[in-house]
């Protein structure tokens, strides 16, 4: 029985079924009789008839009330507004002549109701739900819900269920076995903030959330599983950016008795399939590779966008002699100079170059040097202290040709490289060299072990410590552990870093080796990971394995540029829900369960 009040303003849907939905009949299905249900995406009196264009997931379909087919139904009709929910009968029928829509897949026909029920009608949304509609990132996120009812986003979240279940079974059928980890776990060691959570019943005791399932699959190999997989949520408090958020999913996968080679093997077979599957593209393969030493070297950066050439070219032996001091001294005291040709840029203007200069000062480049080749002479700053011989060699190595800008910078080789490599992806934006619609995978292999951290003044792992050295490298591993590569590899997909892994250290000795060489001093990693090491003296095999960043991975299939785009509800630059207004402050009698005292902050 309704109540009165349902009576009043709500149909109910009792054991009604749709028989259709709203993106699938056609010219072939005029004449049946359908139930449709869905949202109002527009509502049109057009002289008395009224045209409802009803959306649900799937698409849209025209639903005409016309009072010369069913008088009642229009009447009701009347009330129907934007984003009300409902469902028609009707009967399929051909649209009039001239009234066929071709864009549109069921814009052959109309569905003449004879029948409506209103579900629940809808307070007039915030913005038009539709796709490049013009609306504040606050209020899409405050109002995610509807911000998701829009084509768009529904496409993009279609999309990653079809690539995480192409994944699944593709992984599934290999042997690989899908185990979840804890979330409430101690600090992981990938190099973030962790996130902490107070433990209750262990006063003053915290659990951090995991950063990566990173030790727990390590524990999975050394339990025998041999070959696991997780699409898993991890979380780091690190500062957010268009492709990272404080929450992530990760396809987190581990091997035993594998090389690099075995991993790399999979996870490429793994995309390609999921490529095909999902996007029904058909990917270039093998990737291609670059070590880490050429990726920075040629390209600047360890994460190469490939799909454009603009190279860095290393003039240090030609320029180190010179009478321009700036370099001249840069390459007594072991440093690089190295340049990069933009062609047929000679019309950067004053301004455009000083905008390139702020741009490499944020990479630590303490000058942008640069010569613009006219016909006959150089126009350049420091073009007057090279001799002939010099500005010779220059143009033969960098093939300067009329209407060239040459740029370059002097500095230590982290330097030249970051400062020349971002400047590289800013002028092939600027200069639109950027192939669109390619998938340009790039393998990049052995990443140095460990890097110089300025900050901390010490050495840390450059992936996480339980990567294992080359084995070759190995001897230098306490004089010199600046030179020792390591069993790293990152997967790059157009400029962006989709995943990391590496094969691990399995023996005991090698792990406690590179704990040293990053100044972890014994009772501290017996403290923190004396867990996997007493784990890694049971017979561990030989492991290793990889993680990809499953967002970014989607953000670049649906051909979105932030990682935004493809989560249900993601988190703004200061790591808050709008929707749920998280976070929030905790309760007196919360804190007082944790043991916990808040000091008061500035608002
Ligand atoms: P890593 O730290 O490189 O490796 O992470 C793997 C991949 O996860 C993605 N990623 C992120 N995506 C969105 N938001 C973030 N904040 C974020 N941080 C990382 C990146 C990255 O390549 N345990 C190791 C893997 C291993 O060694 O097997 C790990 O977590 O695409
Ligand atoms: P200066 O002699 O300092 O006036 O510099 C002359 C030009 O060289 C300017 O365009 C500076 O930006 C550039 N320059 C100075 N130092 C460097 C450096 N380390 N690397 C690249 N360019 C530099």
């Amino acid at each position: 029985m309704k109540t009165e009040e349902e009576k009043i303003l709500f149909d109910s849907l009792g054991d009604m079924k749709r028989t259709h939905n709203c993106s699938e009949l056609t010219a072939k299905d005029i004449g049946k009789e359908v139930v449709l249900m869905g949202w109002v995406q527009r509502r049109r009196d057009h002289g008395g008839v009224i045209f409802v264009d009803l959306r649900d997931r799937e698409g849209i379909t025209q639903v005409v009330f016309n009072p010369k087919f069913n008088k009642e139904t229009h009447e009701k009709a009347h009330v129907i507004r934007n984003e009300f929910v409902l469902a028609a009968r009707g009967t399929v029928e051909p649209r009039p002549d001239g009234m066929v829509n071709p864009k549109m897949k069921t814009g052959e026909i109309d569905v003449m109701a004879s029948e409506l029920w209103i579900f629940n009608m809808s307070r007039t949304p915030p913005f038009v739900i539709e796709d490049n509609t013009q609306v504040s990132e606050s209020l899409s996120l405050q109002y995610r819900y509807l911000d998701m009812r829009r084509p768009g986003l529904q496409t993009n979240l279609m999309l990653r269920h079809k690539a995480a279940a192409a994944i699944r079974s593709y992984l599934n059928n290999l042997g690989f076995i899908d185990i979840e980890t804890p979330f409430l776990t101690r600090s992981t060691p990938e190099g973030a903030r962790d996130y902490l959570v107070p433990s209750r019943v262990n006063p003053g005791q915290f659990y951090a959330l995991p950063q990566s399932p990173q030790i727990f699959k390590q524990l999975l190999m050394l339990a025998g599983f041999e070959k696991y997989y997780q699409i898993v949520r991890c979380f780091r408090d690190e500062d957010l950016r268009a492709d990272r958020q404080p929450e992530f999913t990760q396809l987190d996968m581990e091997m035993s008795f594998v090389t690099e080679e075995d991993v790399m093997a999979v996870t490429e077979e793994m995309l390609v399939a999921v490529f095909r599957e999902v996007l029904g593209v058909e990917l270039e393969h093998p990737f291609k590779r670059l070590t880490y030493d050429e990726a920075t070297g040629r390209f600047g950066l360890d994460k190469p966008d490939l799909r454009f050439a603009l190279e860095l070219t290393d003039v240090s032996d030609i320029v180190g002699t010179s009478e321009f001091n700036a370099f001249a001294d840069v390459v007594k005291a072991g440093g690089l100079v190295k340049a990069l040709n933009a062609k047929g840029c000679i019309g950067f203007s004053r301004k455009e170059i000083d905008d390139l200069t702020a741009l490499v000062a944020i990479y630590k480049a303490k000058g942008l040097a640069w010569i613009k080749v006219r016909p006959d002479a150089w126009q350049s700053p420091i073009a007057k202290f090279f001799s002939d011989s010099e500005k010779e060699s220059l143009r033969q190595r960098l093939d300067m040709e009329p209407d060239d800008l040459v740029f370059f910078v002097a500095d230590q080789p982290k330097v030249v490289n970051e400062a020349l490599g971002q400047l590289r992806s800013h002028l092939a934006e600027k200069l639109k060299l950027i192939k669109e619609d390619t998938y340009d995978f790039v393998w990049v292999t052995q990443f140095p072990l460990v890097e110089y951290d300025e900050e901390g003044k010490r050495y840390i792992a450059m992936h996480h410590p339980f990567t294992a050295p080359l084995e070759e490298d190995l001897s230098r591993l306490s004089q010199d552990p600046l030179t020792v590569r390591s069993r790293a590899y990152d997967l790059v997909l157009n400029g962006i870093e989709i995943g990391g892994g590496s094969i691990r250290n399995h023996q005991r000795t090698v792990q406690e080796r590179v704990f040293e060489a990053l100044n972890i001093d014994r009772d501290t990693y017996e403290k923190k990971f004396g867990f996997l090491l007493e784990a890694l003296d049971f017979g561990a095999p030989p492991h290793g394995g990889i993680a990809l960043g499953f967002d970014r991975l989607v953000m670049l299939m649906a051909k979105q540029t932030s990682i935004r785009d493809v989560i249900a509800f993601p988190k703004t630059q200061k790591a808050a829900c709008l929707l749920t207004e998280a976070p929030c402050e905790a309760s007196a009698t919360q804190l007082e369960d944790l043991s916990l005292r808040v000091r008061p902050t500035k608002k």
